[in-house]
């Protein structure tokens, strides 16, 4: 799960992600981290955190960093929040560069959309709530997704 600062949309991202992948019963890695190397080390926004909270979900224990080439090897799945998210892991990834699993995260949700996740940093609690449940219906999706594929194997 990628976005600018690692502290707004991905922490939130990660969180509900594993969340939702521990409840259907896989066994998944997921992180996060950021294209820029702003908040390096911080805790996720406290609106974040709080959010993440109201629903269930405890985010306070992760770390913001920054994504590195190597994340285009380890992960099969990259998931960007934006568009500018998009060029800046291609930018980062240089030679590791794999386009086939780097995906908007929102096409999950909205197929060939092409949607953004907002980013609520300069907003209020509202915007985070609206991010909560975008990024909370396209990880349902995947996991979704998942699942029936596996049962129909
Ligand atoms: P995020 O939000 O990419 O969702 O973590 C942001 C957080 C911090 C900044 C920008 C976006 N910043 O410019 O510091």
């Amino acid at each position: 799960m990628v976005c600018l600062g690692n502290i707004c949309r991905s922490p939130l991202a990660e969180g509900i992600l594993q969340h939702k992948a521990k409840q259907a019963g896989l066994k998944w890695l997921v992180d996060s981290a950021g294209t820029s190397n702003y908040h390096i080390g911080d805790q996720p926004h406290q609106l974040s955190q709080k959010v993440a909270m109201i629903n269930g979900i405890d985010i306070s224990r992760q770390k913001a960093r920054q994504f590195s080439k190597d994340d285009m090897v380890k992960f099969d799945k990259i998931y960007v929040m934006d568009s500018q998210n998009y060029q800046d892991v291609k930018v980062i990834s240089r030679e590791f560069w794999n386009e086939d699993r780097v995906k908007l995260l929102l096409n999950e949700s909205h197929p060939g959309s092409n949607m953004n996740v907002p980013d609520p940093w300069f907003g209020t609690e509202d915007g985070y709530h609206k991010v909560y449940q975008l990024i909370s219906d396209a990880c349902e999706a995947i996991v979704h997704k998942t699942i029936q594929h596996k049962t129909t194997k």
